[in-house]
């Protein structure tokens, strides 16, 4: 697997970027949009392998799906119009495509294997087979229906109400797609919000769903209009740079049309908490998505505490604020995120690790973590533990630390970022 060797360095980032399209948006939009009745355009749609998992599982589910550049035609044949996979589906390394077609496929009238890379492997899903087994399904997995690869035998399903044990968007949306097909009303409620991709598309495609507090609920759906669909720029991409330019003298950056969904900002109000000069202009709405640009200036960081209701609004960037704490003063506590330990990897452990090679002190707990900012980094022989999310993380610390790191297993950057090294050279001046 390709290593990858950043120079640490005090050249100033500057200039403008807009992140490829957001990963959550980009799969939902296939996935919406080829049970829709007709075709629907994606634009600015992430280009990704995992965003290529779904599109390739919709496929072998009969729905041709045209890609050209960011743009994709998606020829939705209504709601029932699905039909079975004459293979088993691979669904690579992505826990979204996984989670959100087991829930879709334990509703339709045939049989469905899937499988994924051999991280995805060891991932839990007894949290989206429980559930759905309570409203009818049929799915046999290893470990007792916890582990890939899944058979979901199409059945007939009933809602239910389901308190989430843990806020987590993929078993919401996974609940809600199975929901669309269930006799009576499903109705999922979380302890603490989570991204509500699922929901706004589903609205913005004519789809009944109401939403009070924490509750969401849905019922059996006759018809998904077919739409335009503008995926904004991801937000979790996106951060890479804002703290790249956070923690670099002289930078200031300018990151468009980027999603700023209230459930996605969290690392804003983590950095902004740690005096980050951040701001957002230019606000405005696409397809019931809010957006808007983004500055980002160098900045004095101080130490936070990260916890609560802050942690699912910001999931996918914690090993990032980890970077940002690295770099400044005092110690931040991470608590409150033991999910962290079932992503793409530990990403605790990642972090720990991997930051502790760069010279950084953390100490890790069962769910979270305690980083002592430091005043210098130095570079070192690091591993991205095949984790797309650690590899960018790191090679943001490593922008800062003096001298060469090496990121082993890098190009696993393509599960969501594919030109993300191309990105942070053209910034640097
Ligand atoms: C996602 C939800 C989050 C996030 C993941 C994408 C989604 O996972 O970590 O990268 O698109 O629904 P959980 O819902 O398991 O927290």
């Amino acid at each position: 697997m390709a290593k990858k060797i950043i120079k640490g360095s005090s050249s100033p980032l500057r200039g403008e970027i807009i992140p490829p399209g957001d990963k959550s948006i980009s799969h939902r939009a296939l996935i919406l949009g080829s049970l829709a009745n007709g075709t629907s355009i994606v634009k600015d749609f992430l280009i990704s392998d995992d965003t290529l998992s779904t599109a390739n599982a919709m496929r072998s589910l009969g729905i041709p799906i045209d890609i050209n550049g960011t743009h994709v035609k998606v020829s939705g044949n209504g709601i029932h119009g699905l039909r079975e996979s004459q293979k088993i589906i691979d669904c690579g390394n992505s826990g979204t495509t996984t989670r959100l077609l087991t829930g879709l496929l334990s509703a339709q009238k045939f049989m469905s294997k899937l499988t994924g890379d051999k991280y995805l492997q060891e991932r839990p899903m007894k949290r989206v087979v429980g559930p759905l087994s309570q409203m009818g399904a049929q799915i046999a997995g290893e470990e007792d229906g916890n582990k890939l690869p899944l058979t979901i035998t199409g059945a007939e399903l009933r809602g239910i109400s389901y308190k989430l044990p843990v806020a987590s968007a993929q078993v919401k949306s996974a609940i809600l797609l199975a929901g669309m097909y269930a006799q009576g009303e499903t109705e999922v409620i979380e302890p603490e919000a989570s991204r509500d991709h699922t929901e706004r598309m589903l609205s913005y495609l004519g789809v009944p769903i109401e939403k009070s507090g924490n509750t969401i609920k849905i019922h059996k759906v006759d018809l998904i209009e077919h739409g335009e669909i503008i995926v904004p720029a991801d937000l979790s991409s996106a951060a890479f740079f804002i703290v790249a330019a956070l923690i670099t003298p002289n930078s200031e950056i300018l990151i468009k049309n980027v999603g700023i969904n209230p459930l996605r900002t969290g690392i804003i109000d983590i950095l902004k908490s740690m005096d980050g000069d951040i701001s957002i202009i230019n606000e405005r709405d696409v397809n019931g998505e809010p957006i808007g640009d983004i500055v980002a200036r160098s900045s004095n960081l101080h130490a936070t505490e990260i916890s609560g209701a802050l942690i699912p609004k910001a999931i996918d960037e914690l090993p990032l604020a980890a970077v940002a704490a690295s770099f400044a003063q005092g110690e931040t506590i991470i608590k409150d995120a033991g999910e962290l330990r079932v992503k793409e990897t530990d990403r605790i452990s990642a972090m720990a690790s991997e930051l502790g090679k760069l010279g950084v002190h953390v100490e890790e707990f069962e769910d979270g973590m305690l980083i002592r900012g430091s005043e210098s980094l130095t570079g070192a022989k690091c591993s991205s533990w095949g984790d797309h999310r650690i590899a960018m993380s790191i090679a943001v610390a490593a922008t800062r630390a003096n001298g060469e790191t090496e990121i082993e297993d890098a190009d696993c950057v393509s599960v969501s970022y594919p030109g993300f090294f191309e990105v942070i050279d053209e910034l640097r001046q």
